[in-house]
Protein backbone atom coordinates (compact mmCIF):
# COMPACT_ATOMS: atom_id res chain seq x y z
CA UNK A 1 0.00 0.00 0.00
CA UNK A 2 1.24 3.56 -0.90
CA UNK A 3 1.71 5.90 1.71
CA UNK A 4 0.43 9.57 1.99
CA UNK A 5 3.59 9.96 3.93
CA UNK A 6 6.03 8.83 1.16
CA UNK A 7 5.15 12.32 -0.72
CA UNK A 8 1.95 10.32 -2.63
CA UNK A 9 -0.92 12.86 -1.57
CA UNK A 10 -3.12 11.37 -4.23
CA UNK A 11 -3.83 8.63 -1.71
CA UNK A 12 -4.51 10.91 1.16
CA UNK A 13 -7.21 12.24 -0.68
CA UNK A 14 -8.51 9.62 -2.58
CA UNK A 15 -9.13 7.30 0.92
CA UNK A 16 -10.28 10.92 2.27
CA UNK A 17 -13.34 10.57 -0.73
CA UNK A 18 -13.90 7.21 0.18
CA UNK A 19 -14.39 7.74 4.01
CA UNK A 20 -16.51 10.68 2.97
CA UNK A 21 -18.62 8.62 0.25
CA UNK A 22 -18.90 5.12 -0.27
CA UNK A 23 -17.70 4.21 3.00
CA UNK A 24 -19.02 7.50 4.91
CA UNK A 25 -21.92 5.38 6.55
CA UNK A 26 -20.08 1.46 6.70
CA UNK A 27 -19.05 0.54 9.68
CA UNK A 28 -15.15 0.26 9.91
CA UNK A 29 -13.10 -3.15 9.85
CA UNK A 30 -10.54 -3.69 12.28
CA UNK A 31 -8.20 -3.48 9.14
CA UNK A 32 -9.62 -0.51 7.96
CA UNK A 33 -9.19 1.50 10.84
CA UNK A 34 -5.56 0.68 10.54
CA UNK A 35 -5.39 1.81 7.12
CA UNK A 36 -7.17 4.98 8.47
CA UNK A 37 -4.58 5.20 10.86
CA UNK A 38 -1.75 5.02 8.30
CA UNK A 39 -3.24 7.39 6.18
CA UNK A 40 -4.67 9.77 8.11
CA UNK A 41 -2.51 10.03 10.77
CA UNK A 42 1.21 8.41 9.79
CA UNK A 43 1.12 5.11 11.47
CA UNK A 44 -2.42 3.19 12.80
CA UNK A 45 -1.54 3.92 16.06
CA UNK A 46 -2.52 7.62 15.21
CA UNK A 47 -5.91 6.67 15.13
CA UNK A 48 -6.66 6.54 18.59
CA UNK A 49 -9.96 7.76 20.40
CA UNK A 50 -11.23 6.65 23.60
CA UNK A 51 -7.54 5.94 24.93
CA UNK A 52 -7.95 2.99 21.87
CA UNK A 53 -5.43 2.85 19.36
CA UNK A 54 -6.81 1.69 15.83
CA UNK A 55 -5.46 -1.75 15.85
CA UNK A 56 -7.18 -2.78 19.09
CA UNK A 57 -10.88 -1.08 18.44
CA UNK A 58 -12.07 -4.24 16.73
CA UNK A 59 -10.92 -6.65 19.68
CA UNK A 60 -12.43 -3.51 22.57
CA UNK A 61 -16.06 -3.28 20.45
CA UNK A 62 -15.56 0.43 19.00
CA UNK A 63 -17.11 1.12 16.41
CA UNK A 64 -16.85 3.98 13.82
CA UNK A 65 -18.03 5.01 10.82
CA UNK A 66 -16.19 5.87 7.27
CA UNK A 67 -17.06 9.34 8.38
CA UNK A 68 -16.32 9.44 11.59
CA UNK A 69 -12.74 7.91 10.71
CA UNK A 70 -11.63 11.38 9.30
CA UNK A 71 -13.85 13.47 11.06
CA UNK A 72 -12.55 12.87 14.82
CA UNK A 73 -11.01 14.63 16.60
CA UNK A 74 -7.98 11.90 17.79
CA UNK A 75 -6.89 11.41 21.49
CA UNK A 76 -3.25 13.18 21.01
CA UNK A 77 -5.32 16.37 19.11
CA UNK A 78 -8.19 16.29 21.77
CA UNK A 79 -5.67 16.12 25.02
CA UNK A 80 -3.87 19.03 23.78
CA UNK A 81 -6.73 21.35 23.25
CA UNK A 82 -7.94 20.05 26.89
CA UNK A 83 -4.76 21.15 28.24
CA UNK A 84 -4.75 24.85 26.49
CA UNK A 85 -8.33 25.32 27.62
CA UNK A 86 -7.27 23.96 31.38
CA UNK A 87 -5.14 27.05 30.99
CA UNK A 88 -7.15 29.70 30.65
CA UNK A 89 -10.11 28.33 32.54
CA UNK A 90 -9.91 28.32 36.41
CA UNK A 91 -10.20 24.94 37.99
CA UNK A 92 -13.68 24.39 39.96
CA UNK A 93 -17.01 26.31 39.58
CA UNK A 94 -20.16 24.95 37.89
CA UNK A 95 -19.00 25.50 34.39
CA UNK A 96 -19.95 22.89 31.79
CA UNK A 97 -18.74 21.47 28.33
CA UNK A 98 -20.98 21.36 24.98
CA UNK A 99 -19.97 19.32 22.07
CA UNK A 100 -22.59 20.32 19.97
CA UNK A 101 -21.24 18.40 16.59
CA UNK A 102 -19.62 15.48 18.44
CA UNK A 103 -19.27 12.21 16.24
CA UNK A 104 -17.57 10.08 18.02
CA UNK A 105 -18.00 11.98 21.10
CA UNK A 106 -14.06 12.19 21.98
CA UNK A 107 -13.22 16.05 21.72
CA UNK A 108 -16.52 16.53 24.49
CA UNK A 109 -15.09 13.81 26.74
CA UNK A 110 -11.19 14.75 26.65
CA UNK A 111 -12.39 18.45 27.66
CA UNK A 112 -14.93 17.29 30.11
CA UNK A 113 -12.09 14.87 32.00
CA UNK A 114 -9.25 17.00 31.66
CA UNK A 115 -11.87 20.30 33.41
CA UNK A 116 -13.46 17.76 35.34
CA UNK A 117 -16.75 19.40 34.30
CA UNK A 118 -20.04 17.50 33.30
CA UNK A 119 -20.31 17.22 29.33
CA UNK A 120 -23.25 17.30 26.77
CA UNK A 121 -23.10 16.38 23.16
CA UNK A 122 -25.16 16.12 20.70
CA UNK A 123 -25.49 14.38 17.31
CA UNK A 124 -27.76 14.71 14.52
CA UNK A 125 -26.58 11.37 12.37
CA UNK A 126 -29.08 8.47 13.71
CA UNK A 127 -26.06 6.21 12.21
CA UNK A 128 -23.07 8.12 14.01
CA UNK A 129 -25.16 8.48 17.38
CA UNK A 130 -25.25 5.12 18.10
CA UNK A 131 -21.97 4.17 17.06
CA UNK A 132 -21.02 6.86 19.59
CA UNK A 133 -23.54 4.99 22.44
CA UNK A 134 -21.92 1.73 21.57
CA UNK A 135 -18.68 3.33 21.96
CA UNK A 136 -19.28 5.21 25.50
CA UNK A 137 -21.22 2.21 26.55
CA UNK A 138 -18.06 0.12 26.03
CA UNK A 139 -15.32 2.19 27.33
CA UNK A 140 -17.81 2.72 30.42
CA UNK A 141 -18.19 6.45 30.25
CA UNK A 142 -20.92 7.90 31.83
CA UNK A 143 -19.58 11.85 32.36
CA UNK A 144 -20.39 12.62 28.67
CA UNK A 145 -24.23 12.65 28.18
CA UNK A 146 -25.24 11.77 24.81
CA UNK A 147 -28.30 13.12 22.86
CA UNK A 148 -29.32 12.65 19.94
CA UNK A 149 -30.58 15.85 18.39
CA UNK A 150 -29.93 18.83 16.39
CA UNK A 151 -27.25 21.35 18.51
CA UNK A 152 -29.56 24.13 18.54
CA UNK A 153 -32.38 21.87 20.52
CA UNK A 154 -29.61 20.91 22.72
CA UNK A 155 -28.71 24.63 23.68
CA UNK A 156 -32.08 25.38 24.12
CA UNK A 157 -32.01 22.77 27.38
CA UNK A 158 -28.51 24.10 28.32
CA UNK A 159 -29.03 27.32 29.69
CA UNK A 160 -25.51 29.35 30.48
CA UNK A 161 -23.63 27.94 34.24
CA UNK A 162 -20.69 30.29 33.80
CA UNK A 163 -18.36 32.39 31.61
CA UNK A 164 -16.22 29.56 31.39
CA UNK A 165 -18.75 27.30 29.84
CA UNK A 166 -16.92 25.94 27.06
CA UNK A 167 -18.12 25.19 23.52
CA UNK A 168 -17.18 22.45 21.14
CA UNK A 169 -17.69 23.69 17.59
CA UNK A 170 -17.13 20.94 14.65
CA UNK A 171 -19.79 21.22 11.75
CA UNK A 172 -19.50 19.06 8.64
CA UNK A 173 -17.01 21.09 6.02
CA UNK A 174 -18.73 19.81 2.90
CA UNK A 175 -18.69 21.97 0.42
CA UNK A 176 -16.75 24.86 2.86
CA UNK A 177 -13.38 22.37 1.85
CA UNK A 178 -12.16 24.20 -1.23
CA UNK A 179 -8.95 24.39 -3.14
CA UNK A 180 -8.52 27.57 -1.81
CA UNK A 181 -8.73 26.53 1.88
CA UNK A 182 -11.00 25.64 4.06
CA UNK A 183 -14.01 28.44 3.86
CA UNK A 184 -15.51 28.53 7.47
CA UNK A 185 -18.87 30.52 6.17
CA UNK A 186 -19.65 27.56 3.63
CA UNK A 187 -19.53 24.91 6.72
CA UNK A 188 -23.06 23.15 7.61
CA UNK A 189 -24.65 25.38 8.75
CA UNK A 190 -22.16 28.51 8.49
CA UNK A 191 -20.06 28.61 11.83
CA UNK A 192 -20.96 32.76 12.55
CA UNK A 193 -24.54 31.31 12.33
CA UNK A 194 -23.26 28.67 15.32
CA UNK A 195 -21.66 31.15 16.93
CA UNK A 196 -24.84 33.79 17.03
CA UNK A 197 -26.90 30.45 18.07
CA UNK A 198 -24.51 29.94 21.17
CA UNK A 199 -24.58 33.58 21.99
CA UNK A 200 -28.63 33.87 21.95
CA UNK A 201 -28.88 30.78 24.03
CA UNK A 202 -26.76 32.65 26.79
CA UNK A 203 -28.34 36.38 26.80
CA UNK A 204 -24.69 37.37 24.97
CA UNK A 205 -22.65 36.00 28.74
CA UNK A 206 -19.35 35.43 27.93
CA UNK A 207 -18.31 31.91 27.04
CA UNK A 208 -15.25 29.86 24.96
CA UNK A 209 -15.27 28.27 21.87
CA UNK A 210 -13.19 25.97 20.65
CA UNK A 211 -12.66 24.83 17.08
CA UNK A 212 -10.95 22.66 14.98
CA UNK A 213 -9.93 23.61 11.38
CA UNK A 214 -7.29 22.78 8.80
CA UNK A 215 -3.98 24.29 8.08
CA UNK A 216 -5.23 26.58 5.53
CA UNK A 217 -8.77 28.31 6.22
CA UNK A 218 -9.62 30.68 3.39
CA UNK A 219 -10.72 34.58 2.65
CA UNK A 220 -9.83 35.13 6.22
CA UNK A 221 -13.08 33.37 7.36
CA UNK A 222 -11.72 32.06 10.55
CA UNK A 223 -11.45 35.50 11.79
CA UNK A 224 -14.64 36.82 10.08
CA UNK A 225 -16.93 34.14 11.98
CA UNK A 226 -15.16 35.24 15.58
CA UNK A 227 -16.04 38.76 15.54
CA UNK A 228 -16.65 40.57 18.86
CA UNK A 229 -14.41 37.20 20.07
CA UNK A 230 -11.07 37.27 21.75
CA UNK A 231 -8.64 35.19 20.35
CA UNK A 232 -7.21 32.92 23.27
CA UNK A 233 -4.50 30.32 21.72
CA UNK A 234 -4.14 28.14 18.48
CA UNK A 235 -2.89 25.28 18.63
CA UNK A 236 -0.82 23.88 15.50
CA UNK A 237 0.15 19.75 15.87
CA UNK A 238 2.88 18.82 13.27
CA UNK A 239 2.06 18.79 9.90
CA UNK A 240 2.11 15.32 8.71
CA UNK A 241 -0.11 15.43 5.21
CA UNK A 242 -0.41 17.55 2.28
CA UNK A 243 -0.84 21.14 2.91
CA UNK A 244 -4.97 21.68 3.69
CA UNK A 245 -5.43 18.37 5.39
CA UNK A 246 -3.38 19.02 8.93
CA UNK A 247 -5.60 19.91 11.95
CA UNK A 248 -5.63 23.18 13.86
CA UNK A 249 -7.03 24.11 16.97
CA UNK A 250 -8.55 27.34 18.33
CA UNK A 251 -9.83 28.46 21.18
CA UNK A 252 -12.18 32.11 21.57
CA UNK A 253 -13.86 33.84 24.45
CA UNK A 254 -17.10 35.28 23.20
CA UNK A 255 -17.72 38.75 24.80
CA UNK A 256 -20.89 40.78 24.98
CA UNK A 257 -21.40 42.45 21.67
CA UNK A 258 -21.53 46.08 22.26
CA UNK A 259 -25.09 47.49 20.93
CA UNK A 260 -26.38 44.30 21.09
C1 LIG B 1 -17.08 17.05 11.70
S1 LIG B 1 -18.04 15.92 12.59
C2 LIG B 1 -17.54 16.19 14.24
C3 LIG B 1 -16.55 15.17 14.71
C4 LIG B 1 -16.30 15.17 16.19
N1 LIG B 1 -15.71 16.40 16.65
C5 LIG B 1 -15.46 13.98 16.62
O1 LIG B 1 -14.49 14.17 17.36
O2 LIG B 1 -15.80 12.85 16.24
C6 LIG B 1 -19.63 16.68 12.55
C7 LIG B 1 -20.73 15.84 13.17
O3 LIG B 1 -21.86 16.70 13.38
C8 LIG B 1 -23.04 15.98 13.09
N2 LIG B 1 -24.08 16.99 12.77
C9 LIG B 1 -24.34 17.59 11.57
N3 LIG B 1 -25.32 18.51 11.69
C10 LIG B 1 -25.68 18.50 13.00
C11 LIG B 1 -26.64 19.25 13.75
N4 LIG B 1 -27.43 20.16 13.15
N5 LIG B 1 -26.74 19.02 15.07
C12 LIG B 1 -25.96 18.07 15.68
N6 LIG B 1 -25.04 17.32 15.01
C13 LIG B 1 -24.90 17.54 13.69
C14 LIG B 1 -22.65 15.09 11.92
O4 LIG B 1 -23.55 14.00 11.81
C15 LIG B 1 -21.21 14.70 12.29
O5 LIG B 1 -21.17 13.49 12.99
Amino acid sequence: MTSAHNGNHAAYFAFRDELLGPLRAVMLTGQQLCEAGRLLHARPEGLSLYGIPAPEMELRGIQLLGRTAIESVTDSHAAAVAAAAAEVCPPGGNAMIVDLFCGSGNFGLHLGRRLGRPAYASEIDPDVYRATRNNLHKIGDSTLELNQLDYRALLATLPSRSDHDIYAVEPPWGPAFTAAGLDLTRTSPPVREIIDDIRRSRNGRPCLVAIKTNDQTAHDSLARCFTDAQHLRSLTPRPTLPPGANMNYHLYRLCPVHGA
